[in-house]
């Protein structure tokens, strides 16, 4: 009741958890994954080489890069009494809820992948998850639309066939945009990782029971569907369509935000950790351009975002309360552009945030020093008291 609170959660040390996995400085904007800067990886690297490096720690070299590859390839596939299962959920069902119960239902198709302190059985759970999300969301999408899904191709990458999957159908090519394949591979670079958001935490909470990686992923896309987490990306759709078909002007809504008429937020703007512009913004606004005049696709909501941006950038409101764009800003954009429907948003950002949770989750199991999670409280009740009898009460 007197002095400052040090909450332990658990993580074998005070409020804030130990890693040497992603590295992340608000006030300066700087984001690196094992060292890595973000803009080099995103310029550089692929994503299933930095779910490489995020789960091992280094760049892979050629061998066991290949070797990586080709082992979440041969885990794609879903079998199909799973299928039976998964596609029994309403189509119409909001994604997230679809995927977090598919992928906590993936445990009970393989038992002997549960035991997290069993190394052998650690890596094949991240690589049946790794291999399998990307089909599952395929799936997702597609039951949503009412069109046939498709098996995965194993002669082609990740993202590439993840975007056939989704977009292709039975028996007519599909051609594949490399443009589009280059844009959603580097999306899902920028959100591979981001230190203790969320529904990373919530990963190394579940974990710390040594609740297997199933369970334990379930929960984190749980914690990423909230509209005040990974859920922004569509809610920030929803607001420039309300904004566009509504005939409000920026100016409108920035004055409705400031007032905060019926708690209304400008979502995508604002960040626990960054009190400055988030680093992925900044690559993936330059990216939506590209992409949408690629596509050939002008998006009235593109200008909208980006004269939004500016009024509040403009605005002490929002500069004061250091509240710039962030990840989710201008994702949405791109994957609308791409041909997806704005349930599809979470998912994907569940796609590559993916490794980021296998890497902390694996970090935390291995660390001797984890004990479970169990926060601390400070009792704010009543003092004691006695129980009085039902007729006294009045
Ligand atoms: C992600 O943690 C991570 O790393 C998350 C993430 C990741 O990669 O995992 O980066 C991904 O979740 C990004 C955030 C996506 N969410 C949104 O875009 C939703 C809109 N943003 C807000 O809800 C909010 O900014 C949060 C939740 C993101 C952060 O909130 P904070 O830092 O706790 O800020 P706060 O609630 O303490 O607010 C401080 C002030 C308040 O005003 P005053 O009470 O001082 O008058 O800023 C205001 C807030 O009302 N404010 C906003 C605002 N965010 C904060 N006002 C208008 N619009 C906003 N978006």
């Amino acid at each position: 009741t007197t002095g400052k609170v040090t909450l332990d959660y658990g993580f074998g040390n005070t409020a804030n958890c130990e890693s040497n996995i992603t590295y992340i400085d608000g006030g300066n904007g700087i984001l690196r994954y094992r060292g890595y800067p973000i803009e080099e990886l995103a310029r550089e690297s692929t994503f299933i080489e930095v779910c490489y490096l995020l789960i091992y720690g280094e760049l892979p070299d050629a061998p066991s890069l290949e070797r990586f590859t080709h082992v979440i390839k041969r885990n794609r596939l879903l079998p199909e009494d799973f299928i039976a299962f998964f596609g029994a959920f309403p189509s119409n069902g909001h994604p997230m809820s679809v995927l977090q119960a598919g992928v906590a239902g993936l445990a009970t198709y393989y038992e002997d992948t549960l035991n997290p302190l069993d190394p052998d059985q650690l890596d094949a759970a991240t690589f049946q998850l790794l291999g399998k999300l990307p089909t599952m969301v395929s799936m997702i999408a597609k039951r949503a639309e009412g069109l046939p899904t498709l098996y995965p191709d194993s002669s082609r990458d990740l993202t590439e066939d993840f975007i056939r999957m989704t977009f292709g159908l039975p028996y007519q090519s599909y051609d594949i945009d490399p443009a589009m394949v280059r844009a959603l591979d580097t999306l899902f670079i920028l959100h591979a990782d981001h230190e203790q958001n969320c529904s990373t935490s919530t990963v190394r909470f579940v974990g710390s029971s040594h609740a297997n990686l199933y369970a334990s992923v379930a929960s984190a896309i749980g914690a990423l569907s909230g509209p005040l987490h990974g859920g922004a990306n569509e809610a920030v759709l929803r607001m420039l369509i309300q904004m566009r078909d509504t005939d409000m002007t920026v100016k409108q809504f920035v004055e409705k935000v400031k007032n905060k008429e019926e708690g209304i937020k400008l979502m995508g703007f604002g960040h626990r950790v960054y009190k400055s512009y988030d680093p992925r913004a900044a690559i993936v606004k330059e990216s939506a351009h590209e992409v949408l005049s690629r596509l050939g696709k002008a998006d009235k909501l593109l200008d909208l975002a980006t004269e939004l941006e500016e009024v509040a950038l403009s605005d002490d409101y929002f500069i004061s309360r250091n509240l710039y764009p962030n990840v989710d800003f201008y994702t949405g954009l791109i994957y609308r552009a791409m041909g997806f429907r704005m349930k599809m948003f979470t998912p994907l950002f569940a796609i590559g945030r993916l490794p980021g949770w296998i890497a902390q989750y694996r970090e935390m199991i291995k660390d001797p020093a984890t004990k479970i999670a169990r926060p601390r409280q400070v009792y704010i009740g009543e003092t004691e008291r006695h129980y009085t009898s039902l007729r006294s009460r009045g």
